[in-house]
């Protein structure tokens, strides 16, 4: 790989007062063209493919590499790269491999499954808006919902305990900081790992009606896979489970807070209406935006430009997703436009596995809050709520809210 040395940095930092829109410098690298050489942390470059229909095509192509153990991988940070070893999963494997293990999993996620669980995962919101109207405001809307809620969601589906939340919380949330030491990442993902693995060989030994139960009598049981393997591919699904859509539902409910029409729209719209308003709020946010990192395996061309085999390659979905040639006045946040064919889940065969979860829980989460208090309003100014640059996953670290 050529060192760049003028490369600029690869920067998830957001301009002061702009907590909504991609870092001015790497909108500003869209501007200048389709493909952009970036510095990273450790001093290595990568290109960084700018534009909505490269991004489609390299994360469709066989030549693009997702798996994080080949050397020239753009890992997002000193911490992910000590655990880039120690996380391998369906997430970074290529084809064959990948279809193969992200198969077994496909079932637990349909429409139709997710559908199924629409009525229970009401009445968990439901329990939540309760118990925070009963402490009466102010209130933090990351711990007293947008948190528990996709928690206890996806430790019902696993059969991961909800009373360990505490644990699973603090745990993920030091893996997903790129400021995480090295050795705090390995602790954290070894702790997890550990945890889970002592939950699904007691699940094969007294099976429930669980996801986490049917990995450990369907794979570990059967020799298919092992007990590591299992906890590995249960650890992936527990932290995308709870981390992204927390941060989705506390950073759209802040975007609402600041756009009162939008929210007005939102909060008094039927099911479509509100399904459309979820897309949009994942467009315009982007909460992933660290880029889906990838590695050619072969020269490539991508957007005209010659891309050398072992090149590092990060498609920035934040900047895809404002790309004006496919999203009319891209920096207005309307949640009445078609904003399907957006980027927020990825593309490929990487495309999110979970996001009919997702959909289920943010079309229900933003109009029942709305609804059960229409006098919501942010409880401190926008520049005093801490925004999670730093976090593999943007969001809030808090939202201090009153009603
Ligand atoms: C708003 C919420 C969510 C967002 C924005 C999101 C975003 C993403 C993105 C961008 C990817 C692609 C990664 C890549 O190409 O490298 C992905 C993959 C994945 N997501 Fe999500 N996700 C969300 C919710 C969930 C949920 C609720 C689950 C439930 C378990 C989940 C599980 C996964 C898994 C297992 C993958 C790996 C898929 C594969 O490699 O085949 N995600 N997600």
């Amino acid at each position: 790989m050529t060192e760049a040395p003028t490369a600029p940095a690869f920067t998830t930092r957001r301009a002061s007062g702009c907590p909504f829109d991609p870092p001015p410098t790497t909108s500003r690298l869209r501007e200048e063209g389709p493909l952009a050489r970036v510095s990273l942390w450790n001093g290595s470059t990568a290109w960084l493919v700018t534009r909505h229909s490269d991004q489609v095509a390299v994360l469709r192509d066989p030549r693009i590499s997702a798996d994080n153990r080949r050397p020239g991988y753009p890992s997002i940070s000193a911490a992910g790269e000590a655990t880039r070893a120690h996380n391998r999963t369906f997430l970074t494997m290529d084809e064959p491999e990948h279809a193969a293990q992200r198969r077994r999993f496909t079932g637990d996620f349909t429409v139709k499954r997710m559908q199924a669980m629409r009525p229970r995962i009401e009445r968990i919101v439901t329990e939540l808006l309760d118990a925070m109207e009963e402490a009466g405001p102010p209130a933090d809307l990351v711990t007293g919902f947008a948190l528990p809620l996709p928690s206890l969601v996806i430790c019902e589906l696993l059969g991961v305990p909800y009373e360990d939340h505490g644990f699973f919380q603090r745990a993920s949330a030091v893996i997903v900081d790129t400021r995480s030491t090295p050795g705090d990442a390995l602790t954290a993902s070894q702790e997890l790992t550990d945890y889970l693995s002592a939950l699904v060989a007691a699940k094969a030994r007294e099976p429930g009606d669980d996801l986490l139960s049917r990995m450990a009598t369907q794979q570990y049981a059967t020799g298919q896979s092992t007990l590591d393997e299992c906890a590995k591919q249960a650890r992936l699904l527990l932290v995308a489970g709870h981390e992204t859509t927390a941060n989705m539902i506390a950073l759209g409910t802040c975007a609402l807070l600041r756009n009162p029409d939008q929210l007005a729209a939102v909060r008094d719209g039927g099911p479509e209406r509100v399904a459309g308003a979820v897309e949009e709020l994942l467009r315009y946010l982007t909460i992933t935006h660290m880029g889906r990192r990838r590695t050619a395996t072969e020269d490539i061309e991508i957007g005209g430009q010659l891309v050398r085999a072992g090149d590092a390659v990060i498609c920035a979905a934040d900047l895809a997703n404002r790309d004006p040639e496919v999203f009319g006045d891209p920096d207005r946040l309307d949640v009445d436009r078609q904003a399907r064919g957006h980027l927020a889940f990825g593309s490929g065969p990487h495309q999110c596995l979970g996001q009919n979860l997702a959909r289920a829980e943010l079309q229900l989460a933003y109009p029942t809050l709305l609804r059960r208090f229409p006098g919501l309003r942010l409880a401190r100014p926008l520049d005093e709520i801490p925004f999670r640059d730093d976090m593999a996953v943007y969001g809030v670290h808090e939202l201090p809210v009153a009603w």
